[in-house]
Parts: structure tokens; C-alpha cells; sequence
């Protein structure tokens, strides 16, 4: 079975081919993504109107390229699958429209799959994929979320942000500095060259007990902070970056690992965009081999969003028997969607 995943929810248009054997974990045939980060950079902000039109542009001509690398025809697809959601809801439409129409013109049935299953599945795809049942730390710009996972489709939240995800930290907090966007990867290349205790900033919630987030208030020390220090920010930038990564690794840390206490479980799954932080990677591989806990990350092509993860969520669901895919192409997308209320097994 031959799955095409589409992933237009955000800022990325994402096309991918996965093959699913009946046996072991499908295999991604080929994928092409066109991010569209240039284009919103000089708004600051993904603008949901022109990131609908875009994937309008893109997503027929990464078809091809997919399948052209591939090697296939056509109507060597079996299933389209695209993004329901969460995201955008002009950008799920267009991914929903063309998976719905490319299905009625190949006579394929279609699925629409979650962002974020898309996302804690992502690590399948690499050379080295994880064993059920795991720990997943899920960190995207609009998500983060600490899960058990015992299979595919069966996914209990362990604890969630309250307010801003670790991603809306990274980039509200580069912006303040002013950082392009997306900042994440900035804010961090640019901690490179600066000394994380220069200043001290809140590590919200870290004793809290429980396994919830919050980062609304470290935006604001780092605010209060970068005031503060007035005309001296333009020398104290890096500084300033590196205590405000710190802050954020630290309490993903802590709680990556009090969730690894409290299930008893050996190995930790790291997906979503801040997955491909450096800093988050070495101090979570230094600390699970101090426990004898296998830590796996996708590949760092494929912790932003794309079509792969797309593709593969939906063969594994598929596989599972937890879905089936339909011929009523009702492009109904879900903008918010809790990961919580997928049908189960
Ligand atoms: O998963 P993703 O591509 O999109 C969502 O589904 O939200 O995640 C995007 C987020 C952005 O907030 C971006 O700044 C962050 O991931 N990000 C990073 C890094 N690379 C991407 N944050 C910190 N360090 C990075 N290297
Ligand atoms: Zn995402």
C-alpha cells in the first residue's frame, strides 16, 4: 500500500510517498517540501492569507516531484492522506481540497490525519526507529505536551503547556531581540556566543509537581530584562539568548525526565520543530545514557513540519486498523483538534 501525505497546516507545504509492506515500518519512498519562511519574514508572522495561497502554488508541483523521484505513475497511490489538523484553517483547506480531488480523479479513497500524530510518529521514518511504548516530548511552535505512548492511536497527555508552547517562547522571545522569524533556530545559533548565567530568568512550573508548562512568564522576565538593559541589549544580545534557551531547556529537561520517573518507562521519543534545538539534544542524551534511557529524535530534516510524517502517520494508522479510508471527499479540516479524541484501538 502506496500512501501520498500532504501537509499544508502551517508555513510548509509538504509532499511525501510512504510504502507500507504489512510487515515491520513503512518506508518513506520520497518527500519534497517548500518552506515558506521567506515569505512571511517580513511580516514577522506567518500571514494565514498568503500561506493559503501559497500551498494553492506549491502543492501540485511537489506532487510531481515526488512521485518523479519515486519513480511511479499516478495511480500507483493507494490512499491520499492529508492534514485535518490542528493549524490554519485556509491552509488545511487547500491540502484537504487537492487530497480530496486527486482521490476523486484517481479513484483512491482519502484520510485525514492529525498534526501533531504526524509529528510524534516522525521518528519512524529515520534508520533508527523507536519501540513501543515510550515516553514523547511533542515541542512545536504551538504545542507542547509530555505523552505515554503505548502504541500508535493510543496516546495518553501526561502534561501540557498552560499557556505558550516552548516554540512560541523561542520565537516571542527573539523577536524581542529582534530576531527574524521564525526565531527558534536564530535565538539559539546566536546563544551560541553567549553565557547562559548572565542573567537569571524563571524556570516556570519546575517544581511544580506535575508535568504541566508554562512559558507566558519567561516571555515577560525576557521582556523586563532586555528593558532593563536598554541601549547596553545590542552588546548583551547573545547573553540574553543563551539564559533564555537555558531556561526553556532546562524545564523540558526536568520534566522530560520526572516523566520518565513516573512511567517507569526507558526510552523518550523528542519530536516537533524545537526537537532540532542542540542544546535540548545534548543535555537530554547526557542525562537519559546517565539513566540507561534510549533517546530518539526524527532526523532533523523532518522535526519541522513536512509530508513524511504525514504519509507515515497515516500507513501506521492504517496498518493498525484504526482508520478507515473514505471515498465521501468531505474536506472537513478540524483547526483545533485535541490529540486525545483520535478513535482508538
Ligand atoms: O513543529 P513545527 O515545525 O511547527 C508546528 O507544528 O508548530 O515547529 C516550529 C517551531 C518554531 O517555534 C521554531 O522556532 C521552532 O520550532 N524551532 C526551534 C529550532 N528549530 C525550530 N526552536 C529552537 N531551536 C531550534 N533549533
Ligand atoms: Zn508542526
Amino acid at each position: 500500500m502506496r500512501v501520498l501525505g500532504i501537509e499544508s497546516s502551517c508555513d510548509e507545504t509538504g509532499v511525501a510517498l510512504v510504502e507500507a509492506r504489512g510487515a515491520g515500518v513503512p518506508r518513506l519512498l520520497a518527500h519534497a517540501l517548500h518552506s515558506q519562511i521567506d515569505m512571511h519574514q517580513a511580516y514577522g508572522g506567518v500571514v494565514p492569507e498568503l500561506a493559503s495561497r501559497d500551498h494553492i502554488r506549491r502543492v501540485l508541483p511537489l506532487t510531481r516531484a515526488v512521485l518523479a523521484e519515486a519513480g511511479v505513475e499516478r495511480d500507483a497511490i493507494d490512499v491520499v492522506a492529508y492534514t485535518r489538523g490542528p493549524g490554519l484553517a485556509g491552509a488545511l483547506l487547500v491540502g484537504a481540497g487537492v487530497a480530496c480531488a486527486l482521490g476523486a480523479a484517481l479513484g483512491r479513497p482519502v484520510l485525514g490525519v492529525h498534526h501533531l500524530e504526524g509529528h510524534l510518529l516522525s521518528p519512524f521514518l529515520g534508520a533508527d526507529p523507536p519501540e513501543f511504548p515510550f515516553v514523547a516530548l511533542l515541542v512545536s511552535g504551538g504545542h507542547t505536551q509530555l505523552m505515554r505512548v503505548e502504541g500508535v492511536g493510543r496516546y495518553e497527555i501526561l502534561g501540557e503547556t498552560i499557556d505558550d508552547a516552548a516554540g512560541e517562547a523561542f520565537d516571542k522571545s527573539a523577536k524581542l531581540m529582534g530576531l527574524p522569524y521564525p526565531g527558534g533556530p536564530w535565538l539559539s545559533k546566536l546563544a551560541e556566543g553567549g553565557d547562559p548565567e548572565a542573567f537569571r530568568l524563571p524556570r516556570p512550573l519546575l517544581h511544580s509537581g506535575d508535568l504541566d508548562f508554562s512559558f507566558a512568564g519567561l516571555k515577560t522576565a525576557v521582556l523586563t530584562q532586555a528593558k532593563k538593559l536598554g541601549d547596553a541589549l545590542a552588546s548583551r544580545k547573545a547573553d540574553l539568548a543563551a539564559a533564555t534557551q537555558a531556561a526553556i531547556v532546562e524545564v523540558l529537561l526536568r520534566k522530560s525526565l520526572a516523566a520518565l520517573d513516573q512511567t517507569g518507562m526507558k526510552r523518550l521519543v523528542v519530536a516537533g520543530g524545537v526537537g532540532a534545538n542542540r542544546l535540548l539534544r545534548a543535555q537530554l542524551d547526557a542525562a537519559c545514557r546517565r539513566r540507561g534511557v534510549r533517546v530518539h529524535y526524527p532526523e532533523l530534516a523532518l522535526c519541522t513540519d513536512n509530508g513524511a510524517m504525514i504519509a507515515m502517520a497515516a500507513a501506521m494508522r492504517l496498518e493498525a486498523g484504526l482508520e478507515a479510508p473514505t471515498t465521501r471527499y468531505a474536506f472537513d479540516v478540524r483547526p483545533r483538534w485535541p490529540l486525545d479524541a483520535l478513535p482508538v484501538s
